[in-house]
């Protein structure tokens, strides 16, 4: 529940800026929360004259430029369209763009510690990761399947309704019932790799991924067999 109300708040402000339009993202059972959550932008937008006039405009992203760098350092890895075909590199499309250039700052800073992925991060400048994020959050993602039908209740069990008994919150939740994300923190899943899946939560667990608290939590918890299943159900997920 404070995770929720923590990202309708936080996702309140991040779409606030510019505008002070409130859109579909608060559920109805964060109605509790109005009053607070109107506070909050209704300071924002007092705030937000000053500050669209002073600040320069954010350029647009250049789609064109960031299709260019990716096809040239990026596809032989993550497939043409961003729909990789190897299972330890990732799918990249229809993610959400901040998330994605989330993670290659994080590569850039070696917040994300990854041999390959500083390296090609480190190449990038801030332009670059803008225009190539908004390019790949354009892309089709093609589906996925759930390979194994022995874990795959186990892992629709996890995903949906967490573990109460162990305190493990339901990954759906954040990641929502369909696997797709709520922008801009919280990435898109479904479909994705069921080998990379399995990586990342262990990577997580073992503090080898440290950019991240509320997910080292959630699979600190996890066991292999656990991590395994709901990794191959949300590979099927869509
Ligand atoms: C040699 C293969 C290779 C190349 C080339 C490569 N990547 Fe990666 N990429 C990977 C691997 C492997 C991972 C998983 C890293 C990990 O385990 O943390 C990854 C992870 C990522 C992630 C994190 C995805 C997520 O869901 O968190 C992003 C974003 C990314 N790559 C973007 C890029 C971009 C942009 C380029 C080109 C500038 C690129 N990659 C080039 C192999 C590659
Ligand atoms: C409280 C919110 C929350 C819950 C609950 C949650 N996650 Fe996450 N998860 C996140 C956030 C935020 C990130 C992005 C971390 C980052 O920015 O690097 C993430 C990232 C991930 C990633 C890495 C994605 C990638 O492309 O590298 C995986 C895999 C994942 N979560 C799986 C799960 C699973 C499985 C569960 C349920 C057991 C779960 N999550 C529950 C918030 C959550």
């Amino acid at each position: 529940m404070v995770d929720w109300v923590g990202s309708g708040v936080g996702l309140l402000l991040g779409r606030g800026s510019g505008h002070c339009r409130i859109t579909g993202l608060i559920k109805p059972h964060f109605l509790v929360m109005k009053t607070f959550a109107s506070f909050v932008l209704s300071a924002f937008c007092l705030a937000a004259p000053a500050f669209a006039s002073d600040a320069p405009k954010a350029a647009k992203p250049d789609l064109a430029a960031g299709e260019a760098k990716y096809t040239a350092m990026c596809a032989a890895c993550h497939g043409a369209d961003g729909n990789s075909g190897s299972p330890e590199n990732p799918k990249l499309a229809a993610q959400h763009p901040e998330y994605l250039a989330k993670q290659l700052s994080e590569f850039k800073s070696g917040k994300r510690a990854n041999a390959i992925m500083s390296g090609m991060a480190g190449a990038l400048s801030d332009e670059d990761m803008k225009n190539i994020s908004a390019w790949l959050s354009n892309q089709k993602a093609k589906p996925g399947f759930a390979k194994d039908k022995d874990t795959v209740a186990l892992g629709e069990r996890i995903y949906r309704g967490g573990i109460a008994d162990r305190q493990i919150a339901a990954c759906a939740g954040c990641h929502s019932p369909t696997g797709a994300g709520i922008p801009s923190q919280y990435p898109r899943l479904s479909g994705q790799h069921a080998q990379y899946n399995a990586a990342q939560l262990t990577a997580f667990r073992d503090g080898v991924r440290k950019n991240n608290l509320q997910m080292t939590q959630i699979a600190a918890k996890l066991n292999d067999r656990e991590i395994k299943a709901v990794a191959d159900y949300m590979a099927g997920l869509r």
